[in-house]
């Protein structure tokens, strides 16, 4: 049977199937999936966890994750929804979950699609176990339905870890077989970044060093460290859980040189090229650029360090800010701004694109001011009436794209007022987009590694975020700030916008 098939069986496999990612995320994307026909394939779950279960208690227990239109859309797929339990660290227990799977399949031939929704420290040994058990095989030309791995961050934390796992996963299996998952680039606002750029011809000639004065890329979230979450993240902290990886995906789509087509190997060859080129700061240069925190007592809201599971001597960052640079012809001298935390007063995701002021201001000027206060005022921000433009594409929670500009204020006088064009996604498509993993596991159903990681690009990752963690940890060079929580984090981190005009957007 070849992938498309009118009778074609997918059988995804979630290891690690209780937990919370399988149930808020996975299975309510895969219900909904099911809703639409995928190739002619007929998709079969099966969640598997350590402990004994029955099919129905694992379909009771997925059915009442509170979302909305879920339970009528899990209804449909209930029953080709079924558990089984096994160890992913002991081969003889997935040599019995390969024997159980093949039954569960009814003697047809599958694809096979499994999902590693496990503890990070399991990913090597559970795909090697996977392969001696013959649950996933290397690819070989006879093969009439696919085998696929899905692998969820983080992917290592740091490269030599990455590194490892890159190789462990490459002993047993081909790299089209393997699917990195970064769910960022399952938003389709991401995705956008790539349509936006390459569609719109006007914005190619100014999307480099001699217009742009910097870029900021902002993720701000509202929330703290959630109840169960401490024993990953302390120890992990804000560089490494989303700045290694999302937000150097986002910054690699901005930045990225056109690919000769949207195929998978010459898109990603072009994000690993602007990941390769981001300047490996040294100690010193860390200390100037970077800015970590955690998050202190809040107005009603409790600090890092109080949080369940928090190690008392925690040194784990809440807030990482950077200024980091792309060394290559497009981009170099622009600073791209980078800033994540916890606990901040919104949520927001945003990609900001700043472009040089006009050489010279011929607008707005007052009358009694000398050419040096009139330049000092400008750099300072004072001036409010002149902003540069800026081109702000929002990701989440709204969805929307900003260009502002100037426009002569009505009246007499020759006097600029800030305006803008926008544009919301939800008012021109009247909905909103479709989650992230519903997307990724529909390419993954077909194969398309467009939007999944290369081992490449994982480790240039890695390699520009060790350097930083690396003068962080090692070198003491960059102090650890506190900020009450639900603030805007540490004012140390406005001095890494030194020389260029502006700051920190609030969303
Ligand atoms: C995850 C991180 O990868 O991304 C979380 O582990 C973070 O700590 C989350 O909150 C953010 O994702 P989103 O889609 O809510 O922006």
């Amino acid at each position: 049977m070849t992938q498309g098939d009118a009778t074609q069986l997918v059988q995804i496999l979630i290891f690690g199937g209780r937990g919370d990612l399988a149930r808020r995320k996975l299975v309510p994307a895969i219900a909904s999936l099911a809703r639409r026909p995928q190739g002619g394939a007929q998709l079969q779950v099966v969640g598997i966890g350590r402990s004994g279960m029955s099919d129905d208690a694992f379909r009771a227990w997925l059915r009442g994750f509170p979302q909305q239109g879920h339970a009528e859309a899990f209804d449909a797929i209930a029953p080709q929804v079924h558990y089984r339990s096994a160890d992913v660290q002991d081969l003889a227990s997935l040599a019995k979950l390969r024997a159980e799977v093949d039954a569960l399949a009814g003697g047809a031939e599958v694809a096979r699609l499994c999902y590693l929704a496990l503890e990070p420290r399991l990913f090597a040994s559970a795909v090697t176990l996977l392969s001696e058990s013959g649950i996933v095989h290397r690819h070989r030309s006879e093969d009439r339905g696919y085998r696929r791995v899905i692998i969820e961050k983080p992917f290592g934390h740091d490269l030599a870890s990455a590194h490892a796992l890159n190789e462990a996963v490459q002993r047993v299996l081909n790299e089209h077989q393997v699917l990195r998952i970064d769910h960022y680039l399952g938003k389709e606002t991401v995705q956008n970044l790539l349509g936006f750029r390459f569609h719109n011809a006007i914005f190619e000639p100014v999307w480099n060093r001699h217009h742009v004065e910097l870029v900021q890329i902002t993720v701000a979230e509202t929330l703290g460290v959630e109840e169960g979450r401490a024993a990953y993240y302390d120890g992990t902290g804000a560089l490494r859980d989303v700045l290694q990886n999302h937000m150097l995906q986002v910054l690699a789509l901005v930045a990225m040189e056109p690919p000769a087509s949207l195929d998978a190997e010459a898109l990603r060859n072009q994000k690993v090229e602007v990941l390769r080129a981001l300047r490996l700061p040294d100690p010193e240069e860390v200390a100037r650029s970077s800015v970590r925190a955690r998050y202190g007592p809040g107005a009603a809201q409790r600090g890092y360090l109080d949080e369940v599971g928090v190690a008392e001597d925690s040194t784990t960052e809440t807030y990482v800010a950077l200024r980091a640079e792309i060394n290559n012809w497009r981009w170099r001298g622009v600073p791209f701004l980078l800033r994540h935390g916890k606990r901040l007063p919104k949520r927001f995701t945003e990609v900001q694109v700043q472009f040089r002021m006009p050489p010279l201001q011929l607008f707005n000027r007052p009358p009694d001011m000398s050419d040096a206060e009139f330049d000092r005022a400008l750099h300072n921000g004072a001036l409010c009436l002149i902003r540069p433009n800026v081109l702000t594409i929002g990701i989440q929670p709204r969805e929307t794209i900003g260009l502002s500009f100037g426009v002569k204020q009505p009246g007499p006088e020759m006097i600029m007022a800030p305006a803008a064009l926008a544009f919301d996604y939800r008012e021109r498509f009247d909905d909103a987009p479709p989650d992230a993993y519903e997307r990724l596991l529909q390419d993954a159903i077909a194969g398309d590694a467009t939007l999944f990681l290369r081992s490449d690009e994982i480790e240039a990752s890695w390699r520009y975020c060790d350097a930083v963690r690396t003068a962080w940890s090692e070198h003491g060079a960059v102090p650890l700030h506190e900020y009450p929580a639900g603030t805007w984090g540490p004012a140390a981190a406005d001095e890494l916008f030194r020389g260029c005009e502006g700051g920190w957007t609030r969303g």
